[in-house]
């Protein structure tokens, strides 16, 4: 990619998509293309082609998605299928249609079986049952992996799908019913804080082991896949192989850990209390980042420093939801 290429980074406003767009624009990428949601609707077939048509992207990061955590993934399961069809399907298609040089599809380390070996390398893909929970979602992001690598064999396309592990920074989402595990347990420790609890309740058993990424350090990857060298970017589009790289931070805590790690940034002590009528999920996912170590890149950020950093430019809006709360009960 060139400082003045034509990128659209879709989705720009979400988790991933607005560290991308700040690692590209820090890098002085000075051509970004952005629509947010009301703008563009990447469901709408039509006003993706006319998009593409009068913009004409030379490279696409697909950071677009309907994303949530356990619960949303389990009561809309119809939803996430739709809607994640939808918007690939019309993005790489129009990808393919304007002629996009490099085009990146975000997938989720949900996509591996639930019983895989652990750590998950990318060629578990496809080799057992999905968790249940997020099968749709899981089921939707597979078919986008095997429409890169279809486009790819069919047309000569260079579409990569890089599959992150859990994110959490700034911008994330922290509603108790929509948002993941660590920005949940966040604002409960939060809550907890200011009431002064003695407890803190933490969905499930506390025992499931998941590994974290900061979402800064997961852009920084998908901006250095977008910028490897031809031979090197090529060479990730074997055709006997889906087009698949992990990014992750290549280690695992549990999620009572990960609940002690985010007391102890928030500086603050209390019991937690575990709810095992709540699912647990996956019982470890770990992913084996060895396929983008050898590329050249390792994440940077340690979790305590990423909580912490999360915290800060979440703190505001942090306190005024549980102010809020406060106040209505
Ligand atoms: N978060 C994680 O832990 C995680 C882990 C692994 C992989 N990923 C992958 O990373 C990608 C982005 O996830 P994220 O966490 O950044 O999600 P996010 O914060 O929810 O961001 C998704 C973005 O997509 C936009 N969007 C959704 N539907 C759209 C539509 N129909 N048209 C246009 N824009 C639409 C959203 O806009 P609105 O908010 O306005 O709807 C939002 O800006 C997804 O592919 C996801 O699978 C995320």
């Amino acid at each position: 990619m060139e400082k003045n290429s034509r990128i659209f980074v879709a989705g720009h406003g979400g988790l991933a998509g607005s560290a991308i767009r700040r690692g590209l624009q820090r890098r002085g990428y000075e051509n970004l293309l952005l629509r947010t949601h009301a703008e563009l609707d990447l469901t709408d077939q039509g006003a993706v082609r006319g998009f593409f048509e009068n913009e004409k992207p030379e490279y696409v990061l697909l950071a677009a998605a309907k994303v949530g955590g356990i619960l949303a993934n389990d009561t809309s399961p119809a939803d996430f299928i739709r809607e994640n069809l939808e918007i690939q399907t019309n993005v790489i298609d129009a990808c393919y249609q304007g002629g996009v040089k490099r085009m990146l599809f975000l997938g989720s380390s949900c996509i591996y079986p639930k019983l895989a070996p652990q750590p998950l390398k990318e060629e578990y893909l496809l080799t057992g049952p999905l968790e249940s929970t997020n099968r749709a979602y899981a089921l939707a992001k597979i078919a986008g992996i095997e429409m890169c690598w279809s486009y790819n064999r069919q047309f000569g396309t260079k579409y990569l799908a890089a599959m992150p592990t859990n994110l959490y920074g700034p911008g994330d989402r922290f509603d108790l019913q929509g948002s993941h595990v660590l920005p949940a347990l966040m604002r409960k420790a939060l809550e907890a804080k200011l009431a002064g609890q003695r407890t803190m309740e933490v969905w499930g058993t506390g025992t499931p082991r998941r590994e974290f990424l900061f979402s800064d350090d997961l852009a920084d990857a998908c901006i250095h896949l977008m910028c490897l060298p031809d031979d090197v970017y090529d060479g990730l589009l074997n055709y006997d192989d889906a087009p698949l790289v992990n990014i992750g931070s290549g280690t695992d805590l549990t999620i009572r850990e990960l609940a002690e790690l985010i007391l102890r940034v928030l500086d603050f002590d209390c019991e937690l209390r575990f709810d095992p009528s709540r699912l647990d999920g996956t019982p470890r996912k770990l992913l084996d980042v060895s396929r983008i170590n050898r590329l050249g890149w390792k994440a940077r950020t340690e979790l305590a420093e990423g909580i912490r950093l999360t915290y800060d430019s979440a703190r505001a809006e942090l306190e005024a939801i549980v102010n809020s709360q406060k106040t209505t009960q």
